[in-house]
């Protein structure tokens, strides 16, 4: 049986970071999606916060036509997320769960029992033709509530697994199983936090597995080795384990 190519997602939302923190306008988090994309990126991840404290609106629509690649659109679930997501267009919209005070997206969303609450908004970006992507914990119940949602496409949450060194092996097992039953159930896996070159094997050997998306580490390893280097090197491990 021949497996999916497995996609990479290069999430360009750190070069914003460090443009904002100089209030100017470089580095380009454009340019970083174009060069992303030559560098052999499958798609480029964007994540429009609320507090706007990376990506801004107009970075969102600039990338939307600077790239020829699949955009996916990490946002929250509200109704200002949504209006703007319509109107960009993009491949794919992730949910994320937001806190402002967070320093990046800590856990999964959470599906189960808020179904009600949640589908308004998923009905929203189905309607428009938009892939509705949930980012998850690799838990059962998390899964069957966002296949019975509608969603497309889950994104499990492989921060657990990246930097509790100690718990890697049940981590993983848990996300080989998560893998298996959203196959099972129709539902279009993706994988993403906290790779980097020595986590990325194991999670890209799942065979269920379509899609990574990886931001800051690569960004980082951009700033030593240039955004190609560190692209072609992520996409050798992870063709090591699923050669095209
Ligand atoms: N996937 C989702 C849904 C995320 O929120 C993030 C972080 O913005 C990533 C993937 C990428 O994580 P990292 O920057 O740790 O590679």
């Amino acid at each position: 049986m021949s497996l999916p190519h497995l996609r990479l997602g290069v999430n360009i939302a750190h070069v914003a970071t460090v443009r904002n923190a100089r209030g100017g306008t470089h580095p380009d988090p454009v340019r970083a999606a174009m060069a992303a994309e030559a560098a052999g990126a499958d798609g480029i991840t964007a994540h429009l916060r609320e507090d706007r404290r990376h990506i801004r609106d107009a970075d969102m629509y600039a990338i939307k036509q600077a790239i020829t690649v699949p955009l996916n659109f990490e946002m929250a679930a509200t109704d200002e997320m949504i209006d703007i997501a319509l109107d960009v267009k993009p491949n794919a919209a992730c949910i994320v769960p937001e806190r402002r005070e967070e320093v990046t997206t800590e856990g999964g969303l959470a599906v189960a029992g808020r179904e009600s609450e949640l589908e308004p908004y998923f009905a929203r970006i189905r309607h428009a033709g938009i892939r509705l992507s949930l980012f998850i914990e690799p838990s059962e119940a998390e899964i069957r509530a966002a296949a019975a949602v509608g969603a497309d496409i889950i994104e499990l949450h492989t921060g657990r697994y990246c930097h509790d060194e100690s718990g890697r092996t049940a981590e993983l097992e848990r996300i080989i199983k998560a893998a298996e039953l959203a196959a099972s159930l129709g539902v279009e896996c993706h994988g993403g936090h906290g790779l980097d070159f020595a986590t990325v094997g194991a999670i890209a050997a799942i065979p269920q597995m379509h899609e990574l998306n990886i931001g800051h580490f690569l960004m980082g390893e951009a700033m030593f080795s240039g955004m190609d280097k560190a692209i072609a090197e992520m996409r050798r491990l992870m063709n090591e384990v699923r050669p095209s």
